[in-house]
């Protein structure tokens, strides 16, 4: 060990992942909504990924990554839904405070879950204010376009950064008949480029733009200031973002704007099997896995004096 790791509360990241790229002065290195900014006007690449508990959000410090996103996708990674919908903000909030003890690097933000901002702007304050009390998150993300820069430049009036979210939006999943790509018409593709521009002016400081045509997404990066993250929106954006759980294998299907870099549910999967094998054969535990009785005590068990 020595002077690149971090000091004070020593976390999973720096137990499990000695190599991780630490800063002795973890406050030096926390991205900032500036320093995001900065990345776009230097062409440098922002990485971004989601989190939903402690490990996760080790495994995004660990990684380096820029930007950190607590996605209510974790309605379907990890609580088995099929959509996002039903999540709460509570449940959110939960989430976040878990990956927030881990990512003491990156930029943690907070997905304000379906109906915590969409019924007026001082709702989305509202729910918004919690989050910035409650969790260690920097900002919050809302999905939709014109008809949410309202509520953006509401929200940060009072100094909360606002990631947008346009394109395929999940929370809107019934009214776009299912998961599909979005902005493929020139009308379609015209409406995403104004909903960009008014989020944009309204004061957002990033803009996920999520199952869109690769020209479109380069497109819209090259017209507004703030940087794009793009999921399913090729290589003309600002950065990139993607669900962890795709990433890793652990997802129930792999989208197609995803990369199996490791195929965890088959390596964990396979490593359960083995635990089994060996518990139902007494192979498991061994004696290195075990802590014995002194002579006293053996003596007093046999003698039955328990
Ligand atoms: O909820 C989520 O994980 C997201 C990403 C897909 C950007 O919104």
């Amino acid at each position: 060990m020595n002077s690149t790791f971090p000091k004070g509360r020593a976390c999973f990241a720096l137990a499990y992942f000695p190599d991780a790229p630490y800063n002795s002065d973890m406050s030096a290195s926390e991205m900032t909504v500036q320093g995001l900014r900065e990345k776009k006007v230097g062409g440098e690449k922002i990485v971004a990924l989601t989190a939903w508990d402690y490990f996760t959000g080790a495994l995004a410090e660990a990684a380096g990554v820029d930007f950190v996103l607590v996605g209510d996708s974790l309605a379907m990674t990890v609580q088995g839904d099929t959509d996002t919908l039903a999540v709460t903000l509570d449940e959110m909030i939960y989430h976040t405070r878990l990956a927030a003890r881990a990512c003491r690097s990156p930029l943690l933000i907070m997905d304000l879950p379906f109906m915590s901002y969409q019924v007026d702007s001082g709702q989305a304050l509202r729910s918004s204010g919690r989050v910035l009390k409650e969790t260690k998150a920097r900002g919050v993300k809302i999905e939709g376009g014109c008809e949410m820069a309202e509520t953006v430049a509401r929200v940060t009036a009072a100094g909360i950064p606002v990631v947008g979210h346009i394109g395929l939006t999940p929370q809107a999943v019934h009214q776009l008949s299912g998961f599909r790509a979005q902005g493929k018409s020139v009308e379609a593709a015209s409406r995403l480029a104004r909903d960009a521009r008014a989020l944009d002016e309204a004061g957002i400081c990033a803009l996920v733009l999520e199952y869109v045509p690769r020209e479109l997404a380069a497109h819209i990066s090259k017209i507004i200031d703030v940087p794009t993250l793009g999921i399913g929106a090729g290589d003309g954006c600002d950065g990139q973002i993607q669900v962890t759980a795709d990433l890793l294998g652990l997802g129930t299907r792999v989208p197609k704007h995803a990369k199996v870099y490791a195929d965890l549910r088959d390596v964990a999967t396979a490593a359960l099997v083995g635990y089994a094998d060996e518990v139902r054969k007494g192979v498991f535990p061994r004696e290195e896995q075990t802590v014995f009785a002194d002579e006293e005590l053996c003596r007093a068990i046999e003698a039955g004096d328990l």
